[in-house]
């Protein structure tokens, strides 16, 4: 039998970890140079029209410096982009020192051996508690040869069940 739990943050945190989700990165070029931070609330709102949303936190400092763009591209992360990920939510460094990027047609960066990519632009930001829902319109998309996804779990990168 499950047992029922307060719902302070910590709890919630733990609570919404255990719902299993794929990783992105969601970046922008601001002044000629890439900005851009480690997603794991990207998900698709509509086919048509094409629109897709994520959840930026209001302390983010990196979605202040992106919006300004008006885009951002999602590079949906590969099994074995687990450090990558990891350095692209960490403050005070170079997110982008040693990781190979690739542009969508927009000039958007994306992260080299992503499983898939969309180049959209920010059509609307909803306020939403600590959190702002971005919701952007798909402008491009593409799929590489990786297959195998990196998956979030827990507080952890897992792997898929065979
Ligand atoms: C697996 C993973 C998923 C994340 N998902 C989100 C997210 O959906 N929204 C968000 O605002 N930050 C998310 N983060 C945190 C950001 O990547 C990053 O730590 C944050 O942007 C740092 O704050 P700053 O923007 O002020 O530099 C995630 C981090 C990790 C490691």
């Amino acid at each position: 039998m499950s047992t029922e739990l307060g719902i302070d943050g910590d709890t919630l945190r733990s609570v919404v970890g255990r719902f299993a989700t794929g990783v992105t990165a969601v970046c922008a070029r601001v002044d000629g140079r890439p900005v851009g931070m480690a997603v794991n609330s990207f998900t698709s709102v509509s086919l048509e029209p094409p629109l897709v949303v994520f959840c930026a936190a209001k302390t983010s400092a990196t979605w202040t410096e992106m919006e300004a763009s008006g885009r951002f591209a999602v590079s949906i992360l590969a099994a074995g982009q687990g450090d990558l990920c990891r350095q692209l939510s960490r403050k005070g460094v170079d997110r982008f020192e040693g990781v190979a990027l690739e542009s969508a047609p927009s000039g958007s960066p994306l992260i080299a051996g992503c499983l898939a990519w969309l180049d959209c632009r920010t059509v609307t930001c909803h306020d939403a508690g600590d959190h702002i829902l971005v919701i952007g319109h798909v402008d491009g998309v593409g799929v590489s040869e990786a297959v195998d996804p990196l998956v979030f779990y827990a507080s952890q990168f897992v792997g898929l069940a065979p």
